[in-house]
C-alpha cells in the first residue's frame, strides 16, 4: 500500500511560481528569455512560469535520460532531444522540476555553455540540497525541501503521479 501526503500544495506552488515570475521579469527586462524545460517533469512548472512572466519567452525543451533510473539517479545521463535552435547569444534560463545529485543539470550546463549563450541560469521548482554529488548554482528556486521522494506537479514514480496539482511525499 503506498500512500500520499500534500507537501507543497498546489495554492503555495502557484504563489511561489508567480514570485519567481516577476523575479525572472525584474532580471531580463526586455527579453526574448529562452526557457529551456528538461523533458518530462518540467513542463507543468514551464508552463505555469512562463506564463507568469510578463518579459518576452521562447520555450525549448531538450531530453535527458539517467540509466538505471529507480528512485535515485545513477550518476550517467546522456542528452536524447537536443535543441532545435541555436542559443548562441541569447539570454536562457533552463526549467527543471527538482535539482537532486545534480548530475543532470551539471551535465546540461557543460553542453549549454560551449554554445556561447550571453546568459545562462537556473529555475527548479524543487530542491533537494542534502542530495547534491555535483554543485550547481540554482539562481531560481522555489522551494528547498528535505530528503523525501516526492510526486505530483510533473514529477513521477514510475510514470504514475505526473498530473496531482500538489507535490506530494510517496510512501511505500
Ligand atoms: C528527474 C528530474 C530531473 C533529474 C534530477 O528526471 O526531473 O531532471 O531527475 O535529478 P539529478 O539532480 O539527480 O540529476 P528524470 O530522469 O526522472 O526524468 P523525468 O523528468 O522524465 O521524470
Amino acid at each position: 500500500m503506498s500512500s500520499l501526503e500534500v507537501l507543497i500544495s498546489s495554492e503555495q506552488i502557484q504563489a511561489r511560481v508567480h514570485e519567481l515570475g516577476a523575479q525572472i521579469d525584474r532580471d531580463y527586462p526586455t527579453g526574448p528569455v529562452y526557457l529551456i524545460a528538461i523533458l518530462k517533469g518540467a513542463c507543468f512548472f514551464l508552463a505555469d512560469l512562463a506564463r507568469a512572466m510578463n518579459t518576452p519567452a521562447r520555450i525549448e525543451f531538450v531530453g535527458i535520460s539517467s540509466y538505471g533510473k529507480g528512485k535515485t539517479s545513477s550518476g550517467e545521463v546522456k542528452l536524447t532531444k537536443d535543441l532545435d535552435v541555436s542559443i548562441e547569444g541569447h539570454d536562457v534560463v533552463i526549467v527543471e522540476d527538482i535539482v537532486d545529485s545534480g548530475v543532470t543539470l551539471s551535465y546540461l550546463l557543460k553542453v549549454f555553455e560551449q554554445r556561447k549563450p550571453r546568459s545562462l541560469r537556473i529555475a527548479s521548482l524543487l530542491d533537494k540540497p542534502e542530495r547534491r554529488m555535483r554543485p550547481v548554482e540554482v539562481q531560481y528556486v522555489g522551494f528547498r525541501i528535505p530528503d523525501q521522494f516526492v510526486v505530483g506537479y510533473g514529477l513521477d514514480y514510475a510514470e504514475d503521479y505526473r498530473n496531482l496539482r500538489d507535490v506530494c511525499v510517496l510512501r511505500e
